[in-house]
């Protein structure tokens, strides 16, 4: 085709989501999680377009730019909501790429709605996409787009990249018509993972389940070679740094800190609510030390942002029932009134709060059992321009494998999630500002444009962020 965009991003979800206000007025709000948070700067600043779904059912808003950004809304129905999203993506895969930390379910129907609307993010993206444009496909409720693109589009430069775990190898073999997904993204030029273990379980399973016989990070397959390689996610450090910089955020942290109790220390979380992320152990770890005097209400406060996700799925909705239950019992018995220890606010919130809440922390908690990179990590370490600031990440992140300055930690086992938190409580200044300087020497080096650059580099289309 003459005109399309040279460059293409495709994701589940649009950037921003199409809500309706008070008064129902139609309007865009930013989309939850780490994708839409890594792309948007990137997509905005190369001029390229984004296919995806604007969040609503039965949604037909049309083509649109909002921010800088060329929005290519595909439709979903409820059924395909409830099947393809809310069923395939995040009832099968989702669990089963986070190491089964809840079981997967598996249902046909679902499979077969995630095959069709895979075909429908393909043909959106092929009548969009210029001549010999580039297109990068995003994460796992996309894993058979890059083939199908391909086979209606073979002029196109296609590299894909997970933003999850790669499941190990056994666990993948337990997903029905998984030759089908491992040949939807052999569809692209260039796989990419958060971690060389994951590229590497990839290029296994391409000899396992297809008789390939994958080199050191490529494989050939179907006469063209396909490289799967780690590019480990990063943030815009640059924005971070700018808000925490700003008067507005440090006034901000001084008026929580004041409004929290003046001299209690504070420990943060901030997540999604997803079981992944391990919100219940960290909440009971610290009831635990509360309940064995180890700290008391007069010295810490823990509070705990959880924006909601995926909240049709009954995994998600127990999740919250059972952490509410838990905040209640904690605050119930180490309570006082107009002190509690555990403040859970189950929102969304600005970025310049979360970056003002980030300024007000102590002890910074980044607990999940299985996350893929958590970008939540490294915002923390890139709003602490003060160097000072602690945190504890799980041994089970991606950011871990960057971050080994942080105070590290197994989140399965609630002793040691203990043992963090008070070691990171008790460090010394001292110590802690020499963690946090090396901490923010990494992020500040490799930011979310050096990972585009990287990736897109390795993809061989020219960089334009
Ligand atoms: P995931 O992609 O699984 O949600 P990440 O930690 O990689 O996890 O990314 C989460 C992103 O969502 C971060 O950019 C973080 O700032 C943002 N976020 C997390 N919790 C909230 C919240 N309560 N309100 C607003 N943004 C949030
Ligand atoms: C994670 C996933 C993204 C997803 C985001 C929010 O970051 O990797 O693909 O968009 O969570 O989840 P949601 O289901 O609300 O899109």
């Amino acid at each position: 085709m003459a005109d399309g965009y040279s460059f293409v991003v495709v994701a589940n979800r649009l950037p921003v989501d199409r809500t309706t206000d008070e008064h129902g007025e139609a309007q865009w709000t930013r989309s939850p999680g780490g994708l839409v948070s890594a792309l948007e700067p990137i997509v905005r600043a190369s001029g390229g377009a984004w296919v995806g779904w604007t969040g609503a059912p039965d949604d037909d808003t049309g083509p649109a730019a909002v921010d800088g950004i060329q929005l290519q809304p595909v439709p979903l129905s409820s059924e395909d909501i409830d099947r393809y999203y809310e069923g395939q993506s995040n009832s099968t895969i989702w669990p089963l790429f986070h190491d089964l930390v809840e079981p997967p379910v598996h249902k046909r129907e679902w499979r077969q709605a995630y095959e069709a609307v895979n075909r429908r993010f393909a043909e959106a993206t092929a009548a969009v996409a210029a001549e010999g444009a580039a297109v990068w496909v995003h994460d796992y409720q996309l894993l058979l787009v890059p083939a199908m693109l391909r086979a209606l589009r073979p002029d196109l430069r296609i590299g894909f990249f997970l933003h999850i775990p790669f499941p190990p190898v056994e666990l993948f073999m337990q997903l029905p018509r998984r030759a089908e997904l491992l040949r939807g993204l052999l569809g692209a030029d260039l796989v990419g993972f958060q971690r060389p273990l994951a590229a590497q379980n990839f290029l296994q399973l391409t000899a396992r389940i297809l008789g390939l016989s994958p080199q050191e990070d490529s494989v050939v397959y179907e006469d063209r070679t396909v490289v799967a390689r780690a590019f480990p996610i990063s943030i815009d450090v640059a924005e971070i740094d700018r808000i925490a910089a700003s008067p507005g955020a440090q006034r901000e942290a001084d008026r929580l800190r004041a409004e929290l109790g003046g001299d209690r220390r504070l420990l943060l979380g901030v997540d999604r609510l997803d079981y992944t992320k391990g919100i219940e152990q960290r909440v009971e770890a610290f009831g635990e030390l509360l309940a064995e005097e180890a700290v008391s209400n007069d010295e810490v406060v823990l509070v705990q942002v959880a924006t909601p996700s995926r909240m049709r799925v009954a995994q998600y909705q127990q999740l919250r029932e059972r952490v509410e239950r838990e905040v209640g019992r904690i605050n119930g018995e180490h309570g006082a009134v107009g002190k509690v220890p555990v403040h859970y606010l189950f929102q969304s919130r600005s970025r310049e709060e979360l970056v003002a809440l980030y300024l007000a922390t102590d002890v910074m908690l980044v607990t999940p059992l299985r996350d893929g990179m958590n970008l939540v990590a490294k915002e923390f370490v890139a709003a602490r321009r003060d160097e000072l600031g602690a945190m504890v990440l799980s041994e089970f992140t991606g950011a871990a494998a960057e971050l080994d300055d942080a105070f590290l930690v197994n989140p399965h086992d609630v002793e040691d999630l203990k043992r963090a938190m008070v070691a990171a409580l008790d460090a010394s200044p001292d110590d802690r500002t020499a963690r946090m300087r090396r901490m923010r020497a990494h992020v500040q080096a490799h930011d979310v444009d050096h990972w585009a650059r990287e990736f897109l580099d390795a993809l061989g289309v020219p960089v334009h962020t």
